[in-house]
């Protein structure tokens, strides 16, 4: 058997290829670290108080604005969102999310209407949320609502896009 002689210039073009490999391989496990884990991780939801019970007449659609579940210190408006709060009946109230199912634009409620309109493409929703007309391909979010210690509060959820 016949042994290779290993010249130093051998020895050390190795050693810093296995040095390089090791510094490429430290620096991106945290850069696909962070990229791949917003992706796997399941946002907060948090229910959030919009105003008491009695602010809110039974038949109107207004809008409330709530803060996000996990605002950033710096994130400023941001840091919230808003939905259209429709008060049904006494105990009964529902919440359209604020954005277009299209490309997230904010819809405007029309009360003589009674309808939403995307004011970006031309949009049309009835006052229950399903596509009326325009380029959305489905009905508005809805966040779920609940009433507790008077406050009507709304559940939040990430930006609802098509
Ligand atoms: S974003 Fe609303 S219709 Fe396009």
């Amino acid at each position: 058997m016949k042994l290779e002689k290993i010249t130093r210039r051998r020895f050390l073009t190795g050693i810093s290829f296995g040095l390089a490999a090791a510094s490429a391989a430290l620096v991106s496990v945290p850069v696909i670290g962070s990229i791949l884990v917003p992706l796997f991780r399941r946002l907060p939801e948090v229910w959030r108080s919009v105003g008491h019970v009695d602010s809110f007449e039974v038949g109107k659609t207004v809008p409330v604005v709530f803060q996000n579940a996990d605002p950033l210190p710096w994130a400023g408006v941001s840091a919230k969102n808003a939905a259209w709060l429709r008060r049904v009946s006494e105990t009964e109230f529902v919440a359209f999310a604020i954005n277009c199912m299209h490309l997230g634009c904010p819809v405007t409620w029309l009360p003589d209407a009674e309808l939403f309109m995307c004011p970006c493409h031309g949009g049309v929703y009835t006052k229950d949320g399903e596509v009326a007309a325009g380029p959305p391909p489905k009905a508005l979010a809805r966040h779920q609502v609940r009433v507790r210690n008077g406050e009507v509060e709304v559940l939040t959820m990430p930006i609802p896009i098509a």
